[in-house]
């Protein structure tokens, strides 16, 4: 895998060298992020870039605000205060330019969330012909390409019900995939699901991330962060304590906490 690895950096080094405008500002820039729940301060002064093609991991123990930060990132929630930029244009509060923004991020939570009524293809199509006014054909051209993409193309006729929850997950990769977003958010995709299933999601993630796409996971999977992280972000009591590479975090964590959270986790 760290061949793979390997080749996506060079992949992105070299399509980098060829961009000059885009590569001014990051893809996803928070600063100086505020919020709150009532008198529960959430997320304080969350400061965070991620570059066109990077992964960025998000680790912490439960309560420390890593779904509240993805959930802003595509407006689900509201900050208090900070700025939040997707590809350098700030987060709109509500209307069309909302909507707009929040078709280039892609989202995949924990649980599954397709469409009981509708069939595995018409979940993916669903959106492109609705939001994006895409031709039926060319929807299903293009739903049946991701879904074989997540590998679960024989399904396409399915109901929801009748597939794995690691199917169902793919599915749901697939689904956001179909409106081309510019980056994906991932809370603990894997986290619902029967542990034989994870890594077929988890593999499915790393194969995105190797083709390019820039991606945010909140993971418990310490084995894909290594493998798929350029930064690990270690999030408690709503604060960012640390940000590195997977082997400065991983070898070599800096704060206590997350030594402890480190030594919870790794060792069973
Ligand atoms: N809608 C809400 N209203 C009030 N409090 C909330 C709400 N959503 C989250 N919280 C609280 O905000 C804090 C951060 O929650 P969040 O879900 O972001 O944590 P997390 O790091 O994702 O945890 P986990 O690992 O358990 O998923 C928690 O104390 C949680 O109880
Ligand atoms: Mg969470």
């Amino acid at each position: 895998m760290s061949e793979t690895k390997e080749t996506t950096m060079k992949t992105r080094e070299n399509s980098a060298s060829g961009l000059t405008v885009d590569e001014n500002h990051p893809l996803v820039e928070l600063s100086h992020v505020e919020k709150h729940f009532g008198k529960l301060h959430v997320l304080k002064d969350i400061n965070l870039k991620v570059n066109k093609g990077e992964v960025l991991v998000v680790v912490g123990p439960s309560g420390s605000g890593k779904s509240t930060m993805c959930r802003t990132i595509n407006r689900l929630e509201t900050i208090d205060s900070g700025t939040i930029r997707i590809d350098g244009q700030p987060l709109p509060q509500e209307g069309k330019e909302l909507a707009n923004l929040r078709a280039e991020v892609g989202m995949v939570f924990q649980q599954f969330n397709l469409f009981a009524n509708k069939t595995i293809l018409q979940n993916v199509t669903l959106a492109p012909v609705k939001v994006r006014h895409m031709d039926k054909k060319d929807a299903d051209d293009l739903g049946m390409d991701l879904l074989a993409r997540v590998g679960v193309e024989s399904q396409a006729n399915k109901m929801p019900s009748q597939l794995s929850g690691g199917q169902q997950q793919r599915v749901a990769i697939a689904r956001a995939l179909a409106m081309q977003p510019k980056i994906m958010l991932f809370d603990e995709p894997t986290s619902a699901l029967d542990p034989e299933m994870v890594n077929e999601v988890l593999d499915v993630m790393i194969k995105l991330a190797s083709e390019g796409m820039t991606m945010i996971c909140v993971t418990h999977e310490m084995g894909f962060a290594r493998k798929a992280a350029d930064h690990i972000v270690f999030m408690a009591d709503g604060q960012i304590l640390e940000k590195g590479t997977p082997d400065e975090f991983f070898d070599h964590p800096k704060t206590e906490r997350a030594k402890d959270f480190l030594s919870k986790i790794l060792t069973h």
